[in-house]
């Protein structure tokens, strides 16, 4: 990266203090990450989103749910700053609200509604998490869904999991031994969700019809390609995978645990990695005595993610050393207090 950029951002960062406090998701670029105060998965950056009250200004170095659910759990008199408002999340913008409205009233006349109970994926918009607050749900992260999915359950008799088919399914399957045949999948294009009222009344888990478009790029020729070319390589992934990816793997959790099972992985092992290319590329850069591999043949970054540049974090660090604050996140009250709801519900989850 530019040296120029990387010292103007270092001198609006030392001019500001303990004025601003930077999180940072595992999937920002190097030239980004460095600047981070605190850097996480999901999960984290939403626990830590409050550590510093005595700071007014959240610079958020990631995508706009993330800082959206950091706007609603930071203090009133914190503003949280988006470096670019045009990283968003292709999966957040699967589901919106007045889809999820309409397939609400899918669930009532199937005479269902009753026994539902909503989880959102933190990838989702703040008024979906608002929706779920109201509906007595909880949000939940790819660190904490077992634990989620296991308390909605035991709360309703079946669960409605927002946006991501994949960590919904993964997770049902995988870690609470559901079949495949207890997930039954809504679609927002069509009509009635493309299901019918028996079909709701079956199922236990009514997943959503999202995805992500980084993450569903791994296949399992992927996985057997590279079994193939590196003998005895270990697959570890991310649980948006699809679920013939992730039931081909060896592994499978967060950004955070990727980070932490190669940081305890033994030197010369190898490691094939399903997730955003900018987190493989560190993890192999930061332990070249393992051989850490990206999982698939061609390269792909997050591109919402990776709007996140230095030349934005500069302009937003610089700004707010002037005093003029931009690229606010700023989440409505109501739907706000809902949301938190939801969050807060994650959050005391056993
Ligand atoms: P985690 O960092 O929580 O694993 O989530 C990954 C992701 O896709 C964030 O958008
Ligand atoms: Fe969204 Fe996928 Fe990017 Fe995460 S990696 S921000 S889920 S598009």
């Amino acid at each position: 990266s530019d040296p120029a950029l990387v010292e103007r951002a270092r001198a609006a960062k030392a001019a500001l203090g303990d004025k601003v406090f930077v999180l940072g998701h595992h999937y920002q670029r190097d030239e980004v990450i460095q600047f981070a105060d605190v850097t996480g998965d999901s999960f984290k950056l939403a626990r830590k989103a409050a550590a510093r009250p005595e700071a007014p200004y959240v610079v958020f170095c990631g995508v706009h749910f993330m800082a959206e659910s950091a706007d609603i759990l930071t203090a009133p008199h914190q503003q949280v700053i988006l470096p670019d408002l045009a990283a968003g999340c292709s999966m957040a913008d699967m589901a919106t609200f007045d889809q999820v409205e309409e397939c609400w009233e899918v669930l009532e006349d199937a005479g269902v509604a009753d026994d539902v109970v909503p989880v959102t994926y933190m990838n989702s918009s703040a008024d979906i998490k608002a929706f779920v607050g109201r509906h007595g749900g909880v949000v939940c992260t790819s660190s904490n869904a077992k634990r989620a999915l296991e308390w909605a359950y035991a709360k309703g008799s079946k669960v409605l999991f927002l946006p991501d088919q994949h960590l919904g399914r993964n997770t049902a399957v995988l870690q609470m031994g559901f079949s495949l045949d207890d997930c039954v999948v809504y679609s927002p294009h069509r009509r009635e969700g493309g299901l019918t009222p028996r079909q709701l009344q079956d199922a236990k888990m009514i997943l959503w019809r999202g995805h992500c478009s980084v993450h569903g790029r791994f296949t399992r020729e992927s996985v057997d390609e590279v079994r193939e070319r590196v003998p005895g390589v270990n697959v570890l992934v991310h649980p948006e995978c699809r679920h013939e990816v992730v039931t081909a793997a060896d592994r499978i959790g967060s950004t955070e645990y990727i980070i932490k099972t190669i940081e305890a992985a033994e030197p010369g092992s190898a490691w094939a990695v399903g997730t955003e290319l900018n987190l493989v590329r560190r993890l192999a850069n930061a332990h070249p005595d393992k051989n850490v591999m990206f999982l698939d043949k061609t390269v792909c970054y997050c591109s919402t993610m990776n709007r996140i540049d230095l030349p934005h974090l500069v302009l937003s660090l610089e700004s707010l050393a002037r005093g003029e604050v931009e690229n606010v996140i700023s989440v409505d009250e109501e739907t706000a207090h809902y949301a938190r709801v939801a969050l807060d519900q994650m959050l005391a989850l056993p």
